[in-house]
């Protein structure tokens, strides 16, 4: 049975990067560009993926999990060289296999797929992925002869003035015959101005043997862009960002100004919601329909139901139910769940709390380890004290409360639906249903003193 293969090339240090982090695991829109490759990859019935990884290894084997095969080269001694790491695995089998590299994260499925079809129409040995850069510094060129039948492939420190005005380059995808490309792999040498054992040199090799070389241009240069530093980094990301607003707009989602807004690639987003510039969506966030996301706001691992105002806040790892308003400047830390109608008014920030239908905690205010039910007006300015300075306490607050402004919650408390608490309390007993607690001194006022004073406004 012929087999489908896809050798990922993930082994190198990724020098220009000047980074400590691995090439491959530098991120694009929320992913890393190893998994980029890897998830268009897996939309395309492979058999057998394979990765080959080097610098870094546990860190990609960490990234990829059990998505794709590992194997290791221990040196770094050339694309081929890499590709070879894969014999043991793939060696023998009959069939196709694809090489891709993790530092081109734009390459779509579709592209793969195609390359395929043209690859089995040719009945090829190989077909090369070519495209046409508008500046094809540091890519391999394609050299064809008088006929356009391609003849070899020349890296841009080998090339010399001629090959180097060729505009055509090799994106470093290929789809082999497996065998054959392992048999031509062994036939290769470092014998070229990077001492390297370059997978490219097949080319020539498979040509020399009568087997039938063919090439694929694609018409999208910026989808086989290839990241070797920070500055392609950024274009990457740019035009990765602009695929996916693209597709969210004609989802039916409104962007003020999508070149001023950043959506991570995992990010969804349901119908009729407007989102302004300058917003970040991070992550495995969910936003429902009929939303506003207002300028500047940053959202992150959370989910936001249907009809939601965020206006100028920051949002991690929380949830905010159907018809609930936050902003503006406000911040839900991690695991707060905001329920149906809540109002989070300005300068709030709520943190490991469950907030019930219809409570409103309008200005200036602090909750943090607290679960408060329906229907609650917490005044301006309260604070919930939930850490001694070694430990963090809980503070329960029943339906239908009302907490006064300014009042400071002394947890862990208990603290009844339907009670009041007078603004300006600092509450450290738990108050019983219906009751009212007031905890703050009695206001003495002294006759006259005014005139005793030395008070001067000027
Ligand atoms: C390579 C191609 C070049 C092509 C370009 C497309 C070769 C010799 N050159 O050049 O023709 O135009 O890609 O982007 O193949 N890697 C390993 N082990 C190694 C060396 C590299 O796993 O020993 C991996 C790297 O991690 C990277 C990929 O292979 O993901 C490509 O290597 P890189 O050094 O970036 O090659 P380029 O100079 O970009
Ligand atoms: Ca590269």
């Amino acid at each position: 049975m012929p087999t489908r293969n896809t050798i990922i090339l993930a082994a190198g240090k990724g020098t220009r990067m000047k980074s400590k982090v691995y090439k491959v695991l530098h991120r694009i829109c929320g992913k890393t560009m190893v998994d980029h490759v890897l998830t268009q990859v897996e939309k395309t019935n492979m058999d057998n993926i394979v990765t080959v990884v080097g610098y870094g290894a546990e860190a990609v084997e960490e990234n990829i999990g059990d998505r794709a095969k590992f194997v290791v080269q221990k040196e770094q001694l050339g694309t081929g060289h890499a590709v070879m790491q894969a014999e043991d695995l793939l060696g023998n089998l009959d069939g196709t296999t694809m090489i891709v590299s993790g530092d081109t994260p734009l390459f779509t499925a579709e592209t793969f797929e195609k390359l395929f079809e043209y690859h089995e129409n040719e009945k090829a040995a190989v077909t090369i992925l070519t495209s046409k850069a508008p500046d094809p510094t540091g890519y391999g060129r394609i050299v064809r002869n008088d006929l356009g039948i391609v003849e070899k492939i020349v890296e841009q420190k080998d090339a010399n003035e001629i090959e180097q005005a060729i505009d055509e380059i090799n994106t470093g995808v290929y789809v082999f015959d497996n065998k054959s490309l392992f048999s031509a792999l062994h036939k290769t040498n470092n014998d070229n101005a990077q001492g390297e054992y370059y997978l490219t040199d097949v080319i020539e090799i498979l040509k020399s043997e009568d087997k039938i070389v063919a090439a694929y241009e694609m018409d999208d240069f910026d989808e086989s862009m290839g990241v070797n530093d920070r500055v392609a980094l950024s274009k990457a990301t740019k035009i990765m960002q602009k695929r996916i607003n693209e597709m969210h707009m004609r989802n039916g989602i409104s962007m003020v100004n999508p070149e001023d807004t950043y959506i991570d690639v995992d990010v969804k987003i349901g119908s009729d919601t407007i989102i302004e510039a300058g917003v970040s969506i991070k992550g495995k966030t969910t936003i429902g329909e009929d939303c506003f996301i207002g300028s500047n706001s940053e959202i992150r691992d959370s989910v936001i139901k249907n009809n939601v105002t965020v206006t100028s806040s920051m949002i991690e790892e929380s949830e905010m139910g159907d018809g609930s308003n936050i902003g503006p400047d406000s911040h839900l830390r991690p695991q707060s769940k905001i329920g149906k109608n809540v109002h989070i008014g300005n300068f709030c920030e709520v943190k490991k709390a469950e907030i019930g239908e219809g409570t409103k905690v309008g200005h200036l205010t602090y909750v943090g380890d607290a679960t408060l039910g329906k229907n609650i007006n917490v005044g301006c300015g309260v604070v919930f004290v939930n850490y001694d300075g070694a430990n963090k306490f809980h503070t329960n607050v029943g339906d239908d409360t009302f907490i006064g402004s300014n009042s400071n919650l002394v947890a862990p408390l208990e603290i009844a639906d339907h009670s009041f608490i007078a603004a300006g309390s600092t509450i450290t007993k738990d108050v019983e249903q219906f009751d009212m607690a007031i905890a703050r001194e009695r206001q003495t006022n002294k006759p006259g003193y005014f005139k005793k004073l030395n008070y001067k406004n000027n």
